[in-house]
């Protein structure tokens, strides 16, 4: 059993952070979200893995990766050149994948239970296909499978206008070799990708069976910034441990699950958990609220941060309410000295920004 994890594809949706970084190295939690689903192929027991990147993206995923020995096994980098779809991915990983049975996984999906007991129920079974379902409110930005009343997937459509059920297909899916027959006979979908969906439908027409799994925890697409600060909010919320290595001045307080990196240092501040601070940071004279996630070498005085995502070496200063915000790296934001908005409530104070990399705002 090889894995194929998908880490290319241009990550329209988090632009601007996305035109300097590749969505895959963004944190959440305490790493990037590719580590995560990297730990995923780990846990499965998985050693040959192979990563599908952009020419863009592949130097930056590289670079975070390194010799790949954390995940303990042999990693393969694979360029595609274009993102011209989740079945083209795979056609470009064929000199990889051999005539191997494989598990593939999206560089940007977290699920909570993993994927080993899906890998499990795939050993013992003699399908070609194996896939993970979620039930979604609005299943129209996804994949959906349409089952028989026996759970049998009948069929199978890449993200219709009309559903004809609430289970979207999540990023992860089990593969044997046949799957690169059924890539060999679709053509580019409406949005001129060669789409996973269709060939998996092309499987279940040449008369093979599909297997499913209807998955009971959640599901984190981190493919827009809603999506990174949720994730970083589910994450931090069920992993988070209190683990303070740096320095916490007696003016400061620090309530609940609350990480705070080597080095950094907290005066005369408030952190309330589950929050993360990674190493070489300053927060000074300041108020960080639950579900914010500040990376290494960031300044933040005289402000307020709540839900938000800064990148490293980050300057937030004098910033009184910034929520629900995601910020690229080495950017500065200044607020004015005095509080503008001294007479209204918090609620309609609130900043909130999506702001790229190597930035300058004053507010
Ligand atoms: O998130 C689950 C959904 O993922 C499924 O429900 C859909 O059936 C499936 O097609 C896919 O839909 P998206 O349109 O959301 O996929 P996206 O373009 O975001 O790409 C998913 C991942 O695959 C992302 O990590 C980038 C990578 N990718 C994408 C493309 C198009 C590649 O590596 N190569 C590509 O050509």
């Amino acid at each position: 059993m090889k894995a194929l994890v998908l880490a290319a594809g241009k990550g329209t949706r988090l632009k601007p952070l996305t035109n300097t970084v590749p969505k895959h190295i963004l944190p959440v939690g305490d790493k990037p979200v590719l580590f995560h689903v990297l730990n995923y192929v780990k846990e499965a027991g998985i050693k040959d893995i192979g990563i599908v990147v952009s020419p863009e993206s592949g130097p930056y995923i590289e670079e975070a990766i390194g010799t790949g020995s954390e995940w303990g096994g042999q990693i393969t980098f694979i360029v595609q050149h274009e993102p011209l779809g989740l079945a083209h991915a795979v056609k470009v990983a064929k000199g990889f994948l051999g005539d191997s049975p494989f598990l593939m996984l999206l560089g940007d999906n977290l699920v909570q239970e993993g994927v080993k007991d899906f890998l499990g129920e795939f050993h013992t079974s003699s399908s070609d296909a194996s896939i993970l379902l979620k039930e979604v409110p609005d299943p129209r930005a996804f994949g959906v499978a349409e089952l028989d009343p026996s759970g049998k997937v009948i069929h199978m459509v890449e993200k219709p206008q009309k559903p004809k059920s609430n289970l979207a297909i999540i990023g992860v899916y089990l593969f044997t070799a046949e799957i690169h027959k059924a890539i060999a006979q679709i053509k580019p979908s409406w949005r001129g990708e060669l789409e996973i969906t269709d060939a998996i439908q092309k499987l279940l027409e040449m008369g093979k069976v599909i297997r499913s799994h209807l998955l009971q925890g959640w599901w984190l697409d981190i493919g827009s910034n809603d999506g990174l600060i949720e994730a970083n909010r589910v994450v931090l919320d069920a992993f988070l441990e209190r683990d303070i290595k740096g320095k916490v001045d007696k003016q400061s307080s620090i309530v609940g699950r609350v990480e705070i990196g080597e080095a950094t240092e907290i005066e005369n501040s408030l952190v309330q958990g589950p929050v993360f601070i990674a190493a070489n940071c300053r927060i000074k004279n300041s108020l960080v609220k639950p579900f914010t996630n500040i990376r290494a070498e960031t300044v933040v005085e005289d402000s307020s941060l709540e839900r938000s995502v800064i990148l490293e070496n980050c300057q937030i200063l004098k910033i009184k309410h910034l929520a629900n915000s995601v910020i690229g790296k080495n950017t500065k934001l200044t607020g004015q000295d005095k509080d503008p908005g001294e007479a209204c409530t918090e609620q309609s104070r609130r900043i909130r920004l999506f702001i790229g990399d190597d930035c300058k705002v004053e507010l």
